[in-house]
């Protein structure tokens, strides 16, 4: 039997939320149904294949297997939180610019994986690239596009950390 469900204060893309759930909820079931952000996807809804992707803090974490009662007060954020369709995240502009997608489902993913790399590493190996996506799938077979949108991301923040 599932816990009892509790209240639970969230800080997600900067906004202090309140919901009430059961402490096992995985947070992806509530930032999409409770929420309304459908930017993390319901992928494999086992930690494998990345589309539920989040920041937690600076890290890139699977909302999917992330128990609400486990998020200890950390701010998360999601795509929403990243830019917006006027003024999109540098990565999400790069993204763009790379037209690195097909259906777009495991975007999220590979976005959020990037913001997360290139916050600890604002210029990284083409190794540090490829190890930081390696566990976010892409079915359509777009991994060529998205790694030039990367390895074009990464250029743009080395350029804004070096000037
Ligand atoms: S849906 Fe979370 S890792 Fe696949
Ligand atoms: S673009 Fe379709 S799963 Fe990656």
């Amino acid at each position: 039997m599932s816990p009892a469900a509790r209240p639970f204060q969230l800080i997600v893309n900067g906004e202090s939320v309140r919901v009430t759930a059961a402490p096992d909820t995985p947070l992806l079931y509530i930032l999409r149904n409770d929420l309304a952000l459908n930017g993390p996807k319901y992928g494999c809804g086992l930690g494998e294949c990345g589309a539920c992707a989040v920041l937690v803090g600076d890290r890139a974490v699977r909302s999917c297997t992330l128990p609400l009662a486990d998020l200890n007060e950390r701010a998360v954020t999601t795509l929403e939180g990243l830019g917006t369709a006027a003024a999109p995240h540098p990565v999400q502009a790069a993204f763009i610019a790379a037209q690195a997608a097909q259906c777009g489902y495991c975007l999220n993913g590979m976005i959020i994986a990037t913001v997360a790399l290139l916050r600890r590493d604002s210029s990284p190996s083409e190794g540090a690239i490829r190890q930081a996506l390696r566990h976010h799938l892409c079915r359509c077979g777009t991994h060529m596009e998205i790694l030039a949108a990367v390895r074009a991301a990464a250029r743009s923040t080395s350029a804004e950390t070096a000037s």
